[in-house]
């Protein structure tokens, strides 16, 4: 029987979850494939703690350079994680001829278009289906599933730490600090949390899915970044209210005239959604994605975005689909950014100011008559029109919170009035918060 030799670089929690798969699921995978998947060497520099499994059959090393430029393996799985060296042995791994698969999204969102050409030229597949979304195969839906499709827009739930934390603050009424412990107890959270909770992880692969989506070049750097560290049990409680849940989506949008992609609008940042929309349902460490296309309409794909073995379960799926073309050629495949990369394009990111939204704002102001008088008088000199406004109890402090939500209008001139209302005597600047609201989602 054909064989796909397999080199795995990093025995972390989700190379374990890749053994064990190719271990536990042999004959699974040689039933659906009429090919073997063989695991015939890993690094780590760690070779001491024992993994609970028979590496007996394998050959282990410290170096990954034993493993990237070694004349039997057919296939690296990269899943060091980070920039370097991951990029490093990714792009020898594919010199000497290997197609790679890896689970690292910050390695294609800051480095897939350096590796993606590479690739190309020598006829290999670079699978990066874990690196977005965890077991979710949203970018094999994207990709394949939807390909006779123009993609209108793309919203994702895709930070499983972020959504627990604003799940337990909503359902618990419990503050931000206690929770991010508690996830980051969990296991949820990136070595670094910011990432996380700052909107980073969910900018990395919201730029893959969009450059996926529109065939466009991906510009992590540019994405609109906005995290949650600033939201309060009080916010969440305001937004349920109004009829809205608090979620970090990251939302890609193509514009131009007659369907030509002329720029894109990418931007992460704690949005507004209809408490009755799928969307609002998605708790905890869950994620989800929202793919419209032009003849498809919705569709929607959800699950676990983290954790070993969902996360191997995409890996392992990738190097099937390359074992599966293997040796005879890959051209069954779609290319790994779902257009040939010849007709992929550089398009510019639309800059923020130029986005179109309608804003929740949330106010700390003084306790005097006419102050909702001045801020709705600024609103209205912009042109911003207000859909709901509620004045809470005045605070221990003697400030007062006031929220509103408005209609649709440019970020351009949100933030032009905003920094007029920040301006008055009245207003506290340091306690203002501006969430954005999307009614599309279905
Ligand atoms: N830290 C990520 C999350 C998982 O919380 O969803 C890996 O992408």
């Amino acid at each position: 029987m054909t064989e796909l030799r397999v080199g795995l670089l990093g025995l972390g929690t989700i190379g374990v979850g890749v053994a064990r798969i190719l271990i536990e699921q042999k004959e699974l995978i040689s039933r659906r494939l009429g090919k073997e998947v063989r695991l015939v060497a890993a690094a780590d520099r760690d070779l001491a703690t024992d993994r609970g499994l028979d590496f007996s059959d394998i050959r282990l090393s410290d170096d990954a350079n034993d493993i990237v430029t070694a004349d039997d393996v057919d296939l690296v799985v990269e899943l060091i994680g980070g920039y370097e060296p991951a990029r490093s042995f990714v792009m020898t791994a594919l010199e000497h001829g290997k197609h790679v698969v890896t689970a690292n999204k910050a390695l294609i969102a800051k480095h897939g278009e350096e590796l993606f050409p590479v690739a190309a030229e020598k006829g290999l597949q670079i699978g990066f289906e874990a690196a977005v979304g965890g077991g979710i195969p949203c970018m094999k839906a994207l990709r394949e599933g939807l390909a006779a499709n123009a993609i209108e827009s793309v919203y994702g739930i895709l930070n499983g730490t972020c959504n627990f934390i604003l799940t337990k603050m909503e359902n618990e009424g419990a503050d931000y600090a206690d929770v991010l412990k508690e996830a980051q107890a969990l296991g949820y959270a990136e070595a670094d949390p910011t990432f996380d909770v700052e909107g980073i992880d969910t900018a990395q692969k919201l730029s893959i899915l969009a450059a996926m989506a529109f065939g466009s070049k991906i510009k992590f750097e540019e994405v609109f970044t906005e995290g949650i560290s600033k939201i309060t049990a009080a916010d969440i409680e305001s937004a349920h209210e109004m009829g809205y849940r608090i979620k970090l989506l990251g939302i890609a949008k193509p514009h131009g005239a007659e369907g030509e992609v002329e720029t894109v609008e990418m931007r992460v940042h704690p949005t507004l959604v209809p408490l009755a929309s799928q969307m609002a349902q998605v708790s905890d460490s869950y994620n989800a994605v929202q793919i419209s296309g032009d003849f498809v309409e919705h569709t929607m794909y959800f699950g676990r975005g983290a954790g070993e073995r969902p996360t191997a379960s995409a890996v392992v799926a990738d190097i099937m689909d390359i074992a599966s073309g293997f040796p005879d050629g890959i051209a069954h495949l779609a290319p790994p950014m779902g257009f040939v990369q010849s007709s992929r394009r550089d398009k510019p990111t639309m800059p923020m100011a130029d986005t179109e939204c309608e804003y929740f704002i949330r106010l700390m102001v003084k306790d005097k008559p006419g102050v909702i008088a001045s801020v709705t008088s600024i609103l209205a000199d912009h042109r911003i029109s207000l859909e709901a406004l509620i004045q809470k109890e005045r605070h221990a402090s003697h400030n007062v919170p006031i929220v509103m939500l408005t209609h649709e209008t440019t970020e351009g001139n949100l933030q032009a009035a905003i920094s007029r209302i920040t301006g008055l005597e009245a207003v506290e600047e340091d306690d203002v918060l501006i969430l954005r609201k999307e009614s599309a989602v279905a």
